[in-house]
């Protein structure tokens, strides 16, 4: 067996506990699975006496994450800290300085960073790998970027944020709304430290502006990202899609179009029947469309320690067995030029809600916005009926360009009988 390849963690959070007990449960298996043995030499935390229930007497302590990244004894550094600059970049540069592979699960660091840190890492000649940056335990890097190889992608999407998807399904299986539902989440430990990136689609803004790169061969573009997240769904936006036959999922979906390659975060009303309705509570799920596979389906859980684990010791297993592919399939210099396309150009179906003054004419009042912009309306439901009061419209609409809904809307929601800014959710024809 070829001598032991000798690890750096940066990091003894959830998932750095994670990575050491699955090195040390699980060490023949992938000893002879990488061809060699993988040894933990070095770690860096904040809090040296914090109990983390792991053995760390025969490994070197650093206070100080980006000196161990410099350790000459060290073959590979994972960094496990988190956030797109300070130390966890610094454990990176100097690591990457240094000829040393990089494992990483940071994904807001490589969608700010990743194609620079690639053209570097291709420089010092080293891996740099990053499974576990992207819905946790599922292996979607390395599947679209090796296994997926042969095909041209139309279409990359996914529920890329457990927090949010365990939000969406419990509204809608215990009937509350979001707040209440968000303040449960964060007690269970599912949100990020700033709930916002959750919510607000930053964190899978992120993942999605890393998988596009992967899965489109294209330099990571987050600013080219168009994000919007859930804090705007409500029970009754829930109910009516029940009752249209579709479920809200916050989706991060990359796709090809006549205007180039459209990146967007937002949620959608997505058909009952399709694979990716049925992911729920804190379930990832990734969905691939290629022109000679068809569509895959990859779901699971995408966080918390032991998956992401698992991705982490996927990485450095291929790092060990010297298995060694450019960080986004081809090298930085062959990254393609396919340019952004703008989301005012985004084409496709509408859900709209409003809620309006129940009086004679409103109707009209909306159609004749619809008209005037050329938006063809699928369906209306109107619930109730209660004179002079306020009840819910719900209007959904045929394929339409982006900037001619928004146009309506603006129409819409300047009308006096329309007593609430409308509600606009994206359906997703999948
Ligand atoms: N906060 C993330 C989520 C987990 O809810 O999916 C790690 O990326």
């Amino acid at each position: 067996m070829k001598s032991a390849l000798k690890i750096a963690v940066a990091g003894l959070g959830t998932v750095g506990v994670g990575t050491l007990q699955l090195l040390d449960r699980q060490a023949e298996l992938v000893a002879t699975r990488a061809g060699r043995r993988i040894v933990v030499t070095a770690v860096s935390a904040r809090d040296r006496r914090r109990d983390r229930g792991i053995d760390l007497s025969a490994v070197r302590w650093y206070e100080d994450a980006v000196a161990m990244a410099a350790d000459p004894d060290i073959d590979v550094v994972v960094e496990l800290i988190g956030g797109a600059d300070g130390v966890a970049l610094g454990v990176i540069e100097t690591a990457l300085a240094q000829r040393k592979h990089v494992v990483t699960a940071n994904k807001a660091l490589m969608a700010e960073h990743g194609t620079r840190l690639a053209a570097r890492a291709e420089e010092m000649g080293v891996a740099l790998a990053f499974e576990a940056a992207v819905a946790g335990g599922i292996p979607v890097i390395k599947t679209l970027r090796e296994s997926l190889v042969g095909n041209r992608l139309a279409r990359v999407y996914g529920i890329l944020n457990g927090t949010s998807n365990y939000i969406l399904t419990t509204m809608r299986e215990s009937g509350r709304e979001f707040t209440e539902v968000l303040g449960e989440a964060q007690k269970l430990g599912y949100a990020e430290a700033d709930p916002s990136f959750d919510i607000d689609g930053v964190d899978a803004a992120h993942k999605l502006a890393i998988l596009a790169s992967v899965a489109f061969g294209r330099p990571v573009d987050l600013a080219g990202v168009y994000t919007e997240g859930i804090r705007h769904i409500s029970r009754l936006d829930i109910d009516f899609a029940e009752e249209l036959g579709y479920r809200i999922k916050l989706l991060g979906i990359a796709r090809l179009t006549d205007e180039g390659l459209e990146q967007r975060v937002h949620p959608c009303m997505v058909p009952r029947a399709t694979p990716i309705a049925a992911v729920e509570g804190v379930f990832n799920a990734v969905v691939a469309e290629g022109d000679f596979v068809g569509r895959v389906v990859l779901e699971g859980r995408g966080a918390g320690a032991f998956p992401t684990a698992s991705s982490v010791a996927s990485d450095l297993v291929d790092i060990a067995a010297g298995r060694h592919v450019a960080a986004f399939g081809v090298p930085v210099a062959a990254l393609s030029t396919l340019p952004g396309a703008p989301m005012e150009r985004h084409q496709g179906a509408y859900y709209i809600r409003l809620m309006v003054v129940d009086q004679p004419g409103v109707i009209a009042d909306v159609a004749a916005a619809l008209r005037d912009e050329h938006v063809s309306m699928e369906s209306m439901i109107q619930r109730g009926r209660a004179p002079g009061e306020a009840v819910p419209v719900v209007l959904t609409t045929h394929v339409t360009v982006e900037a001619a809904m928004r146009r309506a809307l603006d129409r819409i929601a300047a009308l006096a009988s329309v007593i609430e800014p409308p509600r606009m959710i994206r359906i997703e024809d999948f």
